[in-house]
Parts: C-alpha cells; sequence; structure tokens
C-alpha cells in the first residue's frame, strides 16, 4: 500500500493506491477559489494553504480507502518541479509520517506522475507509447520505452498549452483557471466563426504566444459588446487552433518515432475537443487528468525508494534544467 502526496501548485492532495496499481482512494483538495481573485496561483499563499490542508486531506485519504497507517508500507511524495514552498510542504509531511512509521520514502517526479496516470488498474498502458503531456505548466512530447523512463522529444518555446487556455479565457472575461471553462463554452461556438494561427516551429517543439496574441487583437478589434454576443465562437475557434497545433505534432512525432500508440496526460487531456479529435488515442482517466497524487503513488511504483531514515535530508526542486 503506497501513501502519496502531491502539493506542487494549488492542489493538496492525497490518496493511496495498491503496489499493483489500484487506485483504492484520491482526495484532492484545490485552492482554485482562493487564488481566482488573484488571476494566477499567489505562491506564498498556496504554501500556506497547503499547510492547513495536507494533514486533513491525508486522513480523509486513508479514510477513504479504508486503511490506517498500519496498512501503509511507502510514503511517496511530489520532489518537483512545482512552486518550491508550496512542495516543501508536501515533502516535510511526507518525510514526517515515514519517518514517524520507519517506513521508505519514494520522491517522485511531478511529471514521471502525470505519465503513471495511465498505469492504473483497471486498464494500464503498457509501453511502449508516444506521449503528449499537456498541463498548465508543461507541453512535452514524450517517448516511453518503459515504465519510469522517458526520452523528450519536443517541449513548448513560450506558454504551455494549459497556460494558453487559461490565458484565452480570460481575455474572453471567464473565471481562472479557466480551460475547463472554456471548453464548455466552445461547445456552442462555431469553430469555423475566427481563424487563429497554428505556430510553424522546427522539430516537434510547440508555441502558442502568438496564438494567445491573435486573440487578444480579435478582442480588441471587436469591442466589448461584439465579444459578449461572440464568445461562443471565438472560445470555439481558439480551441481549435490548440488542439490542431497538438494533432499536427503527435501525428508528425509518430512518424518521426514510429510509435504508433498515442496517449495524453495532464490537465489539458480533460479537453473534449482534444478528445475528439484523437479517437484512437488513450486518455488518462478524467479524474487524474489534472494534479492529484494517486498518479504520484502510481509513478513511486518505478522509482527506488529511499530506505528509513535516508531520506531526511531529501530537497524539493523547482525546476529541471
Ligand atoms: N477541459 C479542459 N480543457 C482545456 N484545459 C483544461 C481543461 N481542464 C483543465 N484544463 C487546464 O489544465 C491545466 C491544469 O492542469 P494540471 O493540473 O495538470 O497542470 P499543473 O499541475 O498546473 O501544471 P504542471 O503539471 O505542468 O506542473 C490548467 O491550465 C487548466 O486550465
Ligand atoms: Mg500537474
Amino acid at each position: 500500500m503506497i501513501l502519496g502526496i502531491e502539493t506542487s501548485c494549488d492542489e493538496t492532495a492525497a490518496a493511496v493506491v495498491t503496489a499493483d496499481g489500484y487506485v483504492l482512494s484520491s482526495v484532492v483538495s484545490s485552492q482554485a477559489d482562493l487564488h481566482a481573485r488573484y488571476g494566477g496561483v499567489v505562491p506564498e499563499v498556496a504554501s500556506r494553504r497547503h499547510l492547513d490542508l495536507v494533514s486533513p486531506v491525508v486522513r480523509e485519504a486513508l479514510d477513504a480507502a479504508g486503511v490506517t497507517l498500519d496498512g501503509v508500507e511507502r510514503v511517496a511524495v511530489t520532489q518537483g518541479p512545482g512552486l518550491v514552498g508550496a512542495l516543501l510542504v508536501g515533502v516535510s509531511a511526507a518525510k514526517a509520517i515515514a519517518w514517524a512509521r520507519r517506513l521508505p520514502l519514494v520522491p517522485v517526479d511531478h511529471l514521471s506522475g502525470h505519465v503513471a496516470s495511465l498505469y492504473v488498474e483497471p486498464e494500464p498502458l503498457v509501453p511502449p507509447f508516444l506521449c503528449l503531456l499537456a498541463s498548465g505548466g508543461h507541453t512535452l512530447l514524450l517517448a516511453v520505452r518503459e515504465r519510469g523512463a522517458s526520452e523528450r522529444l519536443g517541449t513548448t518555446l513560450d506558454d504551455a498549452a494549459g497556460e494558453a487556455f487559461d490565458k484565452g479565457a480570460r481575455l474572453l472575461g471567464l473565471g481562472y483557471p479557466g480551460g475547463a471553462e472554456l471548453d464548455r463554452l466552445a461547445r456552442d461556438g462555431d469553430p469555423g466563426a475566427f481563424t487563429f494561427p497554428v505556430a510553424r516551429v522546427s522539430g516537434l517543439d510547440f508555441s502558442f504566444s502568438g496564438l494567445k496574441t491573435a486573440l487578444l487583437y480579435a478582442v480588441r478589434d471587436l469591442g466589448p459588446d461584439q465579444v459578449e454576443l461572440r464568445k461562443a465562437d471565438l472560445a470555439a475557434a481558439y480551441q481549435r487552433a490548440i488542439v490542431r497545433a497538438l494533432v499536427q505534432r503527435i501525428d508528425e512525432a509518430v512518424s518521426v518515432t514510429g510509435l504508433d500508440r498515442v496517449a495524453v496526460v495532464g490537465g489539458v487531456a480533460a479537453n473534449s475537443a482534444l478528445r475528439a479529435a484523437l479517437p484512437g488515442v488513450r486518455f488518462a482517466p478524467l479524474h487524474l487528468c489534472t494534479d492529484n497524487a494517486a498518479m504520484i503513488a502510481s509513478a513511486a511504483r518505478y522509482v527506488d525508494e529511499l530506505p528509513y531514515p535516508r531520506y531526511l535530508g531529501l530537497d524539493a526542486y523547482a525546476s529541471v534544467s
């Protein structure tokens, strides 16, 4: 039994996952409402909220799984990348729990965690496959040849796909984070009503900042009354441009690598237009797309554990070089 803890951004999450990949519980407490008034995550506010929430969320995950700490064999925690103050709350909590029970601790990379959302029962995906990780902070194309290891084929040169959704949503006056709301609004719109560009970038990289600027200009040229009237069309056309960019790169990566099985993970994997545009593709389970601790516990199954008490000096990392 693995207890997973995730506090890399603005979700405080804990989960219990068995060693063979069954998710017994997954509790996510989102701070989105707390940060909404600032239009983005305020790091210090996030850390303080994690401090309040981490113990009750862990307790709730254990209760929901019907286990006590006596049943836990390993503690897994997100070590990075993310907001370092936020990460440190989870890392400290995990160290304390593991140390108190003389348990091993498994430090997990958040991005490997997103990929490991594909490895949970009842339909675990078996490598090799091509993986698009599209989240609030990252847009990566990965060649996954074995569990716990991947090769990076492409990344974004500027904004991440989820960030592009959020910035677009903000320009249309939607809340934060606006990806899911933009997705809903776009269902009532005509994606052909406006034409937004798909950036041409060499290799297998992505770029979304030009698209965001194109929407900014469209909104400015239309004026507030027209924007209000045509909000759904703008959302649908903007979403179509993001989806096209992602689908195009996946197609190219398939021909470059010869990997014909494709999977999509991360918050943007929840997007309904992306799911519709990629019928043969495997998507992370909906409840495991945005940040959660079940994916962290799942990833821990493929990472070497640190035996008690060797992890007491373990540090978090904000980014990967
Ligand atoms: N249905 C949806 N359509 C489009 N975007 C969505 C949808 N649901 C969530 N998102 C976006 O997913 C992102 C959040 O995903 P996730 O929690 O995986 O990212 P993160 O943890 O903030 O970033 P990272 O994992 O890179 O550190 C947000 O940008 C959000 O707007
Ligand atoms: Mg994430």
